[in-house]
């Protein structure tokens, strides 16, 4: 593709976005906030059911994981201990003339001019990306905390209550989902790059000897689940760190790249923390957090594997990759071919117009359907049906049951319609359901 189809393929998706209640403009009746983006009622569910198959593939699939849930504003000491405070930061240049701010590392190198007005750029400073707040009602330093910028450190300070909860030993993991907050200097390209976003992040601690295996083993199981919900493989790969790039606390780290519109980019990292985080908040509190090893017969700190994932960075990929455009022979259709797991509505009913012989029997089937409390279902009985099929094909809808005369009057069949292929197959009212389940697993 051209870089200017691949725009055009972005503003596409925003447009849908936006239109169809998946992904709006933060504050916008305000003007907007730079970067800041809410999602509507289909985001919401699209990004609720990311972050279920995330947990139910991280945490209860599995016996060797425990979740967590800890708070956005810890104890400031622990960002010193983390090393964030001194050293989460981004170089950062600016135009002395139009103020235009640059992260120098994203820079060409020798570039020396402001690419707006040509301007001179400023030596590159450090800038650290932490929001500071303040706690309480006085805003002095004594009341200084921070917004986290990974969920991770709060997983790191309950590793030992979280040990003695659940009796567990090395190798196993806590996961935590939730908000992170990052001051960037170039947020940008749709939710790829925002200020306020989520990650899904797995700290899986295991004995210091088995980190290398364990790293591999989650680089693959993480992969696997971008597979498992539909991703294009060729829009995936795995690149490793140069020693240069790596974070304070990494002795290596693998990201999970897709191919956005605009060329490859982090999806994921994954991790190999050693013990540098355990190690650093042990000696500041003076509080063991180790483990005994029954064969060494020694307390050990463990070291630490970290697949780190953005919800929002997933969510706009499976969008980019389940947008698709088809011709049909007069016109042309816009389709999400999201996976089952992931699309905001399982199945809509349709019945074939409004009309008082058809709303009973739709309503009824609507409602046996809706109250199995699985799917996310939608009614819709407005506009034509062929409108209301592009509709659902839009919005990534799997399966469309329609109800027509014939249902009522001759056979209590209905149709169902298949998203990304049109088929309709005719079923009972009676065999509906089981139909359903089995189309959708
Ligand atoms: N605890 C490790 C850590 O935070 P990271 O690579 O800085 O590592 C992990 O972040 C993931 O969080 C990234 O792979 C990305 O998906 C997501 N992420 C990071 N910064 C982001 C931002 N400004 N906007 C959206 N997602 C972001």
């Amino acid at each position: 593709m051209t870089a200017s189809n691949n725009n055009l393929l972005m503003e596409k998706l925003v447009s849908l976005c936006k239109r169809r209640g998946f992904i709006f403009p933060g504050s916008e009746i305000y003007g907007g906030l730079g970067s800041s983006w809410d999602y509507g009622p289909l985001g919401t569910e699209l990004k609720r059911n990311v972050k279920n198959s995330w947990w139910q593939n991280v945490v209860h699939q599995r016996d060797d994981t425990v979740g967590l849930d800890s708070a956005i504003i810890m104890n400031p000491e622990i960002w010193n201990t983390s090393g964030h405070a001194a050293g989460f930061t981004d170089p950062l240049v600016e135009c002395k003339e139009c103020h235009e701010r640059y992260r120098a590392d994203q820079l060409e190198s020798g570039t020396e001019a402001c690419l707006k007005c040509n301007g001179p750029l400023t030596p590159p400073r450090n800038f650290n990306l932490m929001f500071k707040t303040f706690v309480g009602p006085v805003e002095d330093s004594a009341a200084q905390a921070w917004l986290r910028p990974e969920t991770a450190q709060g997983i790191f300070v309950n590793f030992a209550n979280t040990l003695v909860s659940t009796r567990r030993k090395p190798p196993f993991g806590i996961a935590q989902i939730g908000k992170a907050f990052r001051n960037e200097i170039t947020p940008g390209n749709f939710t790829y790059r925002t200020r306020e976003f989520e990650q899904m992040e797995l700290e899986f601690f295991v004995p210091p000897e088995d980190d290398v295996a364990w790293h591999e083993y989650w680089v693959q199981e993480r992969i696997n689940w971008y597979l498992n919900l539909g991703i294009t493989a060729d829009s995936l790969r795995i690149r490793d760190h140069a020693s240069d790039e790596l974070a304070h606390y990494a002795k290596a780290t693998k990201d999970i790249e897709f191919l956005f519109p605009w060329g490859w980019g982090e999806l994921e990292g994954i991790a190999n923390r050693t013990d540098f985080d355990l190690k650093a908040h042990s000696d500041a509190t003076g509080q063991s957090l180790d483990y005994f090893d029954e064969v060494k017969k020694e307390r050990i700190i463990p070291y630490v594997i970290e697949p780190s994932g953005g919800v929002d960075r997933a969510t706009l990929a499976f969008l980019i990759d389940a947008y698709t455009e088809e011709k049909q022979e007069n016109t042309e259709r816009t389709v999400l071919k999201l996976d089952n797991k992931l699309a905001p509505v399982k199945v809509a009913i349709l019945p074939l117009s409004r009309n008082e012989k058809l709303t009973p029997t739709a309503r009824n089937i609507y409602e046996t359907v809706r109250n199995l409390g699985i799917w996310k279902v939608e009614y819709d009985d407005s506009q034509s049906i062929g409108r209301r099929y592009r509709r659902q094909d839009e919005i990534g809808t799997p399966l469309c049951v329609t109800i027509d005369f014939d249902t009522v009057e001759l056979d209590q069949s209905v149709t169902i319609r298949e998203r990304d292929t049109m088929k309709q197959t005719r079923v009972s009212i009676s065999d509906l359901v089981p139909t359903l389940q089995t189309m959708l697993a």
